[in-house]
Parts: C-alpha cells; structure tokens; sequence
C-alpha cells in the first residue's frame, strides 16, 4: 500500500537539503528525490516512508543523518580524463606557465578537485602531473579531493576502478602505465600516483572553506565540475563565492561545461574552446606580491590620519597576526611566518600566534617545528581545541596514531564544552562542524586501514 504524503513535506524537506546541502530537486526531479529518501530511510532502518521524512525534516539535520542522505541523493556520474580538452588546455595552457613559474622559488603547488566523487577526476591530474613534471618527487604537492559522499570517498581510497571509469580517451598504454590489473574487470592505481591525493569529506554546502583547517586555502586550481549543476543557483552562487576565496590571486577554477553564466561573474572567464575556465584576477595580475610588502608600502591608516611619518603608530599583534593570516590564506607562507614572528616580538605569550605559526609551518612540511610552536599555545591556554586538532593531523602525517588519536580525543572533548552551531574562533567552523571532520578523520583512517 503506498501512502500519499502531502506536497507540504516534500517541499520543506527539499528546502532544508537545499540549506545544507546546496543540492536543489526541482518539481521534474522529485522522484528522485522520494527514491533517495526511501532509501536512505532503509539505511537508518526506517522501513516506513513516513518515518524517513520524519527523521530527515529535523532541523538542523545532523551531521550523520546528513551524510547517510548525501550517499542516496547524490549522482556519482565521472571517469578517468572526462572532458579531453579540459585535460589538453591544463596540460598545454594553464600548467606549463604555472609550473614554470614555480620551478624558480618553492616549487609547490595546490589543487583541489572539489566534488571529487570516486576519485577519477584527481587521480587523473595526478597522472597528469606525473607527466609534466619529471622531478616531482622534489615538489611540494597537494591535491586535496572532496566530496559529500562517503561511499564515494572510500571507493577513491582504495584506488580501484573498473572498465567503466576508463570509457574517457585514456589509452591502453596509458593504462598499463598506470593501473596494476588485479584480474579482466578492475584495475589498481599504482601508490606513486595514489598517493599524491588526499582524500577528505566535505559538503560544500558549509561554510568549511576557505580555511588553513581544511587546507582550502590558498589554491592554485580548483576543479569543481558537473557539481553545481545540481544546486540551486543561490546556492551555487554562494559556492563560486567561497572558492574564489579559496584561490590564489591568478589561480583558477574549471567547471563542467554546461555550467556557466553570470554565476561565475566574480571571476573572469577565459576563453579556451570547449572548456569553462576561470580566473581570480580581483587586482590585474601581475607579480604576486605578499601582503606585508603591501601593507608596508601602504601604511596602515588609523583615524585621526596622522601627517607625520613619525606619528605613524605601530601595527600591535593582533594587527601583524591577521595580516600573517591574509599572507597565509594568499600562500604567501614566508611573509606570513615573518609577521607572526614580529607579532610575538610584541607579545610573547599571544597563544593565537603560536597557533597560526605552527599552522603555517606544519603547511610548510616542518613538522618538529610545527609540533613546537603547538606545544607553546597549549602551555599558555589548555583549551586551545585547533591546538589539539593540528597536532593529532600532525601526528597523522607523521604515522605516530598513538598520538594522534589522544590529541583527536583531547579536542573531541574540549567541543563538547560549545553548542554544535558555535563557531570555534579562528577557524570560521562551528563545533559540530569541527567534530564531525575529526571524527571523519579518524575513520577514513580506520577504513584504509582495514583494507
Ligand atoms: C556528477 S559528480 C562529478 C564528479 C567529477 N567532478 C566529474 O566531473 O567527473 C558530482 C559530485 O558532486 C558531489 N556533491 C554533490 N553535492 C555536494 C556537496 N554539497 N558537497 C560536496 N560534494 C557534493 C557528489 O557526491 C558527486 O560525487
């Protein structure tokens, strides 16, 4: 027997989805909608239709009940080098000059596919990245991929792909080259080129992003394809907002090619044929200069302006400490670390600056450092929880789990003492938001772990 429930229900619940999410099911994609939910409903074992909505129109949604929806709404649609001439223009236009450009200095670079589904589309700049630079093993690379779905996230962890994902132009060859056949169907990506992505939960829907705490910042190139076709367009535009700020001046964003338009009106849009490519040009570019160079050439103005040189008063530390976060959020690391140490030449017991230098260095790969400046803030304030949140990721890197999993606890527990919507200063994440990324953490870990 089916039970009719009122269009009213539908209605909120697709608003609500929309709010957190930014998925937007329109009146032709309802049905969509109801297989979703009947199946997510199953999932959290509500056999009842009724009771799935129940459960799922409760505000806010929380955090788990949100991820099981998210692995029933969304469209898992990808494969390796989808869109040939995206990967043409990136590997004959936008890379090159980039990588050219960086070879001279620090040879870094940052790239973010986000929505990455089951890890096609980063995977696939990984080889790329392989093949243009033969001495990558020299180079600092981040390729962080992201999705809402966490059956897709785990799927890309593992690295195994059948001949679906492979119905792009990538050559037999090309697969030889890269995947190692575990039988006729499935195919494994070699760890080298594994082992260049990360792999992180994260709803765009959130306001998780820009941040040094999710590693958005700061980005050379952001893939976001075929994602916000599914959102609604007040949605979207809030996402194209943040990603902007995600990305360094100059740096740039790749859509799916159906989606552009006035969305996109922050960013400028390059005409490359058959590819949606975009650029962060807020000033003209030219040479990046870091934001303490700027602020030095133009001084900080305070009311009334004084006339003299002389009178100009000094930056204090909280001044110098969030222009070191404007060089950091910009990737100008050097600058940025150079102003935290003026900021506690003034103030050496300014617990945000420990934290913001060891964050920075711990960006930078310096670990011991990183774990030293982190060690101060907590000697100064044993409720610093991004404290105890850096160093359990530091600890991660390090392979140290023992200790990652007491700093994980120790931040766990501190949250607990903020209501799940409280935004954690310094991090733009609310508690729940917080400990829901630890908690995920730890068990993407587990799963990889247990493969
Ligand atoms: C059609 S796939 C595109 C995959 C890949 N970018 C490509 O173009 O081949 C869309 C992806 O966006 C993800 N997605 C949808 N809503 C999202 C959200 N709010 N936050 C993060 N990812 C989301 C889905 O889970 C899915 O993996």
């Amino acid at each position: 027997m089916t039970i009719q429930i009122p269009g009213h229900l539908w209605q909120r619940l697709g608003e609500l989805i929309a709010a957190q999410t930014g998925l937007h099911f329109s009146s032709d994609r309802l049905d969509d909608l109801k297989r979703g939910v009947e199946s997510a409903g199953r999932e959290l074992g509500l056999s009842r239709l009724a009771e799935a909505i129940e459960a799922f129109t409760q505000e806010p949604l929380d955090q788990d009940k949100l991820k099981v929806l998210a692995k029933h709404l969304t469209i898992g649609e990808t494969y390796f080098f989808r869109d040939p001439k995206v990967f043409e223009t990136l590997e004959t236009k936008i890379l090159p000059p980039l990588i050219h450009q960086r070879r001279q200095n620090e040879r870094r670079l940052r790239i973010w596919s986000a929505g990455c589904c089951s890890g096609e589309e980063p995977y696939s700049i990984a080889i790329l990245l392989h093949k243009l630079l033969p001495d990558i093993a020299r180079w600092n690379i981040t390729i962080l991929a992201t999705d809402i779905n966490t059956r897709f996230l785990q799927k890309a962890e593992a690295g195994v792909f059948s001949k679906w994902s492979f119905r792009g132009p990538i050559s037999e060859d090309l697969k030889k080259a890269y995947f190692k056949a575990i039988d006729e169907n499935r195919f494994e990506l070699l760890q080298a080129y594994k082992s260049l992505v990360t792999f992180e939960f994260l709803n765009l829907g959130e306001d998780s992003y820009p941040s040094l705490l999710t590693n958005t910042n700061a980005m050379d190139l952001i893939l976001c394809r075929n994602v916000l076709m599914y959102f609604s367009p007040t949605q979207a535009a809030k996402v194209v907002k943040k990603l902007q700020r995600s990305l360094l001046e100059g740096g740039w964003l790749v859509t799916g090619t159906a989606e552009t338009g006035s969305l996109f009106e922050p960013l400028l849009a390059v005409n490359y044929p058959g590819v949606a490519i975009f650029q962060k040009v807020t000033e003209p570019i030219r040479e990046q200069k870091p934001v303490s160079k700027r602020i030095q050439a133009k001084p900080i103005s305070f009311a009334p302006q004084p006339t003299k040189a002389a009178m100009v008063p000094r930056p204090n530390a909280d001044e110098l400490i969030k222009a070191a976060r404007a060089n950091a959020n910009e990737g100008h690391f050097a600058a940025a670390l150079e102003l935290c140490d003026k900021a506690l030449k003034l103030d050496k017991l300014n617990a945000g600056a420990h934290y913001l230098k060891g964050s920075i260095l711990q960006e930078q790969n310096q670990l011991d450092d990183a774990v030293a400046s982190l060690r101060r803030v907590l000697y100064l304030d044993r409720e610093f929880v991004l404290a105890y949140f850096t160093l359990g990721m530091i600890m991660q890197q390090k392979g140290n789990m023992r200790e990652q999993a007491k700093h994980f606890q120790n931040a766990l527990l501190l949250l607990q003492k903020y209501t799940p919507n409280e935004v954690i200063p310094g991090s733009g994440m609310t508690a729940g938001r917080l400990a829901d990324v630890i908690k995920s953490t730890i068990h993407v870990r587990e799963v990889s772990e247990t493969k």
